[in-house]
């Protein structure tokens, strides 16, 4: 099954009228859950990557370098998945100073249901316990969206860098310190 066969499956929108109601029987009958991505995933990922992140850019997130972060052990590939189907999924590379947030996505079906704000929480966890407390990533400058989302994580803009995006379109950097700044459930850090 493609990656497009498997997210269409579920509903895009709601029916009228019945939005909230929808959203919840929906988030009970999916059950998401989230795991480490598997090599036999990679394919599947790199398809999310082509058409939810990198549309209109030239691929740059294939089968082979997904699988090479799977991998690798400084990196997290994780997915959420509603039965077998994967529904999104969030690439992290981990360095001593800085985790780096590669890739984040999650079908349209599947949206404003808190799935990314819990992957990213998961990837963030994993850089508090390691020390290393700044988040780092680059988004497509027009991307409303996912700017809207990363601010209501906390992040905040850094920079705008030009040609960022195979040298014609813009990015946004966004940073986060995770230890100066707990997500609003998590438990603050300890005193110095
Ligand atoms: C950005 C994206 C990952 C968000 O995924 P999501 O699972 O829908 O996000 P969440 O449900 O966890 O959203 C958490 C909060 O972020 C904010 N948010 C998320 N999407 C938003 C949007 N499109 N517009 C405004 N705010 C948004 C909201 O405050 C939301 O909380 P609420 O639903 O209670 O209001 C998803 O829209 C996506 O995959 N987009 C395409 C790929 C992409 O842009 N990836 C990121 C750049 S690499």
């Amino acid at each position: 099954m493609t990656f497009r066969t498997c997210f269409t499956r579920w509903p895009e929108r709601l029916p009228a009228g019945r939005g909230a109601p929808a959203r919840a029987m929906l988030d009970v009958v999916y059950q998401y859950r989230l795991e480490p991505a598997r090599v036999a995933d990679a394919a599947l990922l790199a398809g999310m990557s082509q058409e939810l992140v990198e549309s209109g850019l030239r691929p740059a997130w294939d089968a082979a370098r997904i699988a090479w972060h799977i991998r690798h052990p400084d990196s997290v590939v994780l997915a959420a998945r509603a039965g077998t189907a994967i529904v999104g999924f969030a690439i992290m590379r981990y360095a001593d100073d800085t985790a780096h947030l590669n890739l984040l996505a999650v079908a349209p079906g599947h949206r404003r249901r808190g799935i990314a704000r819990r992957l990213v929480a998961w990837l963030e966890d994993t850089a508090l316990t390691a020390g290393t407390f700044t988040i780092a990533l680059e988004l497509r400058a027009g991307n409303a969206g996912a700017r809207a989302f990363y601010a209501a994580l906390g992040y905040r803009e850094l920079a705008r860098v030009p040609g960022y995006y195979q040298g014609r379109e813009c990015a946004i950097r966004m940073v986060r310190d995770v230890a100066r700044q707990p997500r609003g459930d998590a438990a603050p850090p300890p005193a110095p």
